[in-house]
């Protein structure tokens, strides 16, 4: 995950949306990086430190000195520590004192130390933000390489309307991972992918399942957001999960779920990764109350399963590219190539169950991808780099496929 032990230090400024430093903070720790908030004595004000040391988990620091006497916050190892800064809220006052070098408290001292990327999310009232000196302000510091993450037009707390607002914390977020993350080939695409076991209820409380536990799914998820898709999980039974909260998760219990939220979802994707371990079959009869012990033996009829990839496969549109998995034990490779061709999908890949660090429940994989034109053979890895090289495979698939269009043109 792009953001994952970054270390980010958040400088709040004293302006009313100081209160939506707690959301952007929330995010931050949510993709699992590392928060250190620093305070302007003003912005105090507006929300409380105490908020924003629960959220960060770190204590907030406001002054030079520490409450015990005689120690102090080390703006130099503050400004050193940080991968990046961001000073959102910007007010006017802050900008004036980091374009001018005035480093009156701890937040501006730290702005001044710092050798990290600087971004800030100004916020104030329409006029402010189009006065001259403001704007020669924020022009002067991006002229000297800090980044600007510019105001949003809308309703401003002066009841006023127009350009002010600071940028929403989703969008911050965004911004930063773009930045650390500037290979982005699937900005502006949508991304399905089912994962996770499927639960086939006998009864209310008894199912038939396996044991898979989502983690090929969750990396895959991971990834594709990290290259700039928007990502829907459609999350079946998992033992695992993803600290992104960035990625859609739809959940769902039984394969007919599955199979009704990928299908609702289907059309508007361009990509679909069937990876979920979908239950082939369900109890015929689905009792309304617990079954109860009595005779000696019980026989359960089943009926087939929905086959979710090959059902959507058939509405597949030229643009869209869709990836399936095959867990096989005899003939794998024959299997897996004939599975990818019943059910129409571009891409098959065929677990390989002969190592058994490869199984549901391991954090490694061993595969082998097989495209219309190649049959790749990927090494025991961890399921983060599968999903890396999957998706470079799926990207380079495209490409051909889409300078093959262009040569029959
Ligand atoms: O036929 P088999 O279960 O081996 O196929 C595996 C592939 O098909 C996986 O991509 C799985 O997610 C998908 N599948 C499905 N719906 C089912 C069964 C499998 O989408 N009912």
């Amino acid at each position: 995950m792009s953001l994952k032990f970054k270390k980010i230090l958040i400088g709040v400024c004293g302006g009313i949306a100081a209160y939506k430093s707690a959301h952007l903070i929330r995010l931050f720790k949510k993709q699992g990086a590392e928060v250190q908030v620093i305070m302007t004595p003003e912005s105090t004000a507006f929300i409380s430190p105490l908020t924003l040391s629960t959220l960060s988990e770190k204590p907030v620091l406001i002054h030079f000195q520490k409450k015990t006497e005689g120690e102090w916050n080390n703006h130099v190892a503050l400004g050193l520590w940080a991968d990046v800064m961001i000073i959102a809220p910007a007010t006017a006052h802050t900008l004036g004192k980091m374009a001018n070098g005035i480093a009156d408290n701890l937040l501006t001292a730290v702005y001044f130390s710092a050798r990290c990327p600087v971004f800030f999310a100004p916020a104030m009232d329409l006029d402010m933000l189009i006065h001259p000196s403001v704007k020669r302000n924020i022009e002067y510091l991006q002229s000297i390489g800090n980044y600007l993450i510019d105001a949003e037009v809308g309703e401003l707390a002066s009841g006023l309307y127009g350009k002010g607002r600071m940028a929403e914390p989703e969008h911050i977020i965004q911004t930063i991972e773009k930045f650390f993350c500037p290979y982005r080939p699937l900005e502006g695409k949508k991304v399905m992918i089912t994962l996770g076991a499927t639960r086939e209820y006998l009864d209310p409380v008894r199912y038939i399942t396996n044991a898979s536990s989502g983690k090929m799914g969750f990396a895959l998820a991971e990834h594709a957001h990290n290259l700039g898709a928007e990502v829907f999980a459609i999350v079946g039974s998992v033992s695992s999960q993803t600290s992104n909260s960035q990625i859609h998760q739809i959940h769902v219990k039984t394969a007919l779920e599955m199979f009704e939220k990928s299908r609702e979802l289907f059309s508007l994707m361009d990509y679909a990764i069937f990876c979920a371990a979908v239950a082939d079959y369900r109890p015929k009869t689905v009792h309304s109350q617990k079954m109860k012990k009595s005779s000696e033996t019980v026989t359960l009829e089943l009926i087939k399963n929905p086959d979710i990839a090959q059902e959507l496969s058939k509405f597949k549109k030229e643009h869209q590219i869709t990836v399936g998995f095959a867990l096989e034990t005899e003939q794998a490779l024959e299997n897996a190539r004939l599975k990818r061709i019943r059910k129409h999908l571009d891409i098959i890949v065929m677990n390989s169950i002969e190592n058994p660090q490869s199984t549901f429940e391991y954090d490694t994989n061993q595969v082998v991808v097989i495209t219309p034109t190649q049959e790749i053979s990927l090494p025991l890895k961890s399921k983060k780099e599968i999903a890396q090289d999957i998706w470079k495979i799926i990207l380079s698939f495209e490409k051909e496929k889409s300078s093959q269009r262009h040569e029959s043109l």
